[in-house]
């Protein structure tokens, strides 16, 4: 059987595709999903070395690959440095992670406080699951989860969000300090 070819306007045109056809939030989820999948097993088509490369301070490496000029459908790939990750966070729109290579552990969390004092913000964990090579996970707007690269190898992942992360105005949250914050990424290229 010959590999499929898969390159990421194909993938950009089915989401695109996607969005159009439906307004229900689960509905572009459930049909978003084995789009990402097949995106994922199918790497030769598009992913390249410098797409590894990651924010030593960040610990983790974003990469635009595909955005359109309002900033939906934004397609990235994601690079996570060893033992290192992204804090629980929302994304401000529906989101879709494939893994691509190497397993990254998400756990994912839901608010446990009445949301009435700004800032201020009490998490509790509701599952994980760990995001092996052709694994996805998709997530509502408003979900919360954590990345963590428990492996001593960088991995990397491909992320569809409705919109581009840094335009939705979301949110980090510290377990510790029990607040919420602003989460704006800092961008590869
Ligand atoms: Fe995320």
């Amino acid at each position: 059987m010959e590999a499929d070819h898969y390159p990421i306007s194909e993938l950009a045109a089915d989401v695109k595709r996607v969005c159009a056809q439906f307004d229900d939030e689960r509905q572009i989820l459930s049909h978003v999903r084995p789009l990402a999948r097949r995106a994922a097993l199918s790497k030769a088509a598009w992913l390249a070395d410098r797409m590894y490369s990651a924010d030593a301070e960040q610990g983790f490496g974003v990469h635009l690959i595909h955005e359109e000029p309002d900033h939906t459908v934004a397609i990235f790939a994601v690079s996570w440095l060893p033992n290192r990750g992204a804090p629980p966070h929302n994304h401000g729109t529906w989101a879709v992670v494939a893994g691509v290579d190497g397993p990254e552990k998400n756990e994912f969390f839901e608010r446990a406080d009445d949301r009435t004092r700004p800032g201020h913000a009490e998490l509790k964990k509701v599952g994980e699951k760990v995001c092996g090579v052709g694994d996805v996970v998709a997530l509502p707007r408003g979900m919360i989860h954590s990345v963590w690269n428990e492996t001593a190898e960088v991995t990397l992942s491909l992320h569809i969000y409705g919109k581009h992360i840094n335009y939705t105005g979301r949110s980090q949250f510290d377990l510790q300090t029990q607040t919420e914050t602003p989460f704006v990424v800092k961008m590869q290229n």
